[in-house]
């Protein structure tokens, strides 16, 4: 089988934004799908200032950026995927929005040896295969935030992924792409989340009983046990709407009172105060969205 070569990834969002560079630096050459012209707009500044700031760094020369920048495509059409071999769906983390999504990618498809990943963070992958003709080739590739800074991605087959789909996208992900995987099972939050989602609503409920303001929840676990950052600073990096998302999934898999989002999480969320993005969460960003990934 053909070496995966012609990427597309829907949704430029931080982690859409994330996988289409990663690809594109990589050698790919990458479609990126958004809902409208202002979305793809926004995905593509987003993907030029985290190409910038690589050369900034050092770790990537002008003409390098130039050459990553000149593979990555911006359109607003599902149907424009049809030649490619990977895609990967990076959209809100709602079941029926991104099970109807890889419905439609798995229509558009030519090659019945195309395979679709989903980057979903917590709903099962069989849920997002059965409703396609190809649920051999739908697999979960779970990537990390920042995406160009993380070496991890979670590898998830359902019951239905083959063999080959397996190995295709692994040989991708650790060859082409350069990352390192970790094979999950097909539960709810996989391996990481299942970690760290019960240790972000901890800190949120710390918080909400007055235990400690949101600064010194995040001093705590940075000074105390050298994490980059604390837990209330990650669910603002990661997004408050996602975190509950991913909460609630987890939640309705295994009934499991620790994965139930705190009041406080959801009354934030409706409140709009979602994070980084929102210029507001747990902590205030004078400049919303930035570094995000
Ligand atoms: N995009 C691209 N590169 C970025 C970046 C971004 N958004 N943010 C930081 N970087 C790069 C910098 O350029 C720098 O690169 P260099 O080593 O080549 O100079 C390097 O990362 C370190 O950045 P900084 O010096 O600016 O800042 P820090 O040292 O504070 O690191 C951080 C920032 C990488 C975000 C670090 O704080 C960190 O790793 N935090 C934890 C992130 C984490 O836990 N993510 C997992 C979230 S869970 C998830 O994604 C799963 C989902 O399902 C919820």
């Amino acid at each position: 089988m053909s070496e995966i070569e012609r990427v597309g990834v829907v949704g430029a969002g931080q982690m859409g934004a994330g996988i289409a560079e990663v690809c594109a630096r990589a050698g790919c050459d990458v479609v990126v799908v958004e809902q409208g012209g202002e979305a793809a707009e926004a995905g593509r500044e987003r993907i030029r200032v985290s190409l910038d700031r690589a050369v900034d760094r050092g770790r990537l020369t002008g003409a390098e950026r130039s050459a990553a920048d000149g593979r990555l495509r911006f359109v607003t059409d599902v149907g424009e995927l049809a030649d490619r071999q990977l895609v990967v769906e990076a959209v809100i983390e709602d079941e029926l929005v991104k099970a109807d999504l890889i419905t439609r990618i798995d229509k558009v498809l030519a090659d019945p040896s195309a395979i679709i990943a989903s980057n979903t963070s917590s709903i099962p992958i069989m849920k997002l295969a059965h409703g396609t003709d190809r649920p051999g080739n739908v697999i979960g590739l779970h990537f990390f935030n920042p995406v160009p800074v993380l070496p991890l991605v979670e590898v998830i087959g359902s019951l239905t992924t083959s063999p080959q789909t397996r190995e295709r996208v692994e040989a991708f992900v650790t060859g082409t792409l350069g990352k390192q995987i970790v094979r999950a099972a097909d539960r709810a939050g996989f391996v990481v989340n299942a970690l760290l989602v019960p240790y972000l609503l901890a800190a949120v409920r710390m918080v909400e009983t007055g235990r400690a303001t949101p600064a010194d929840v995040d001093r705590g676990m940075k000074l105390g046990c050298a994490h980059p950052m604390g837990p209330l600073e990650l669910a603002d990096l990661i997004g408050l709407d996602t975190v509950a998302a991913i909460a609630e999934s987890m939640y309705a898999e295994d009934r499991e009172p620790l994965y139930s989002p705190p009041p406080l999480l959801r009354r934030m969320v409706q409140a709009g105060l979602l994070g980084r993005k929102a210029g507001r969460g747990f902590h205030a960003y004078p400049e919303p969205g930035a570094g995000g990934g």
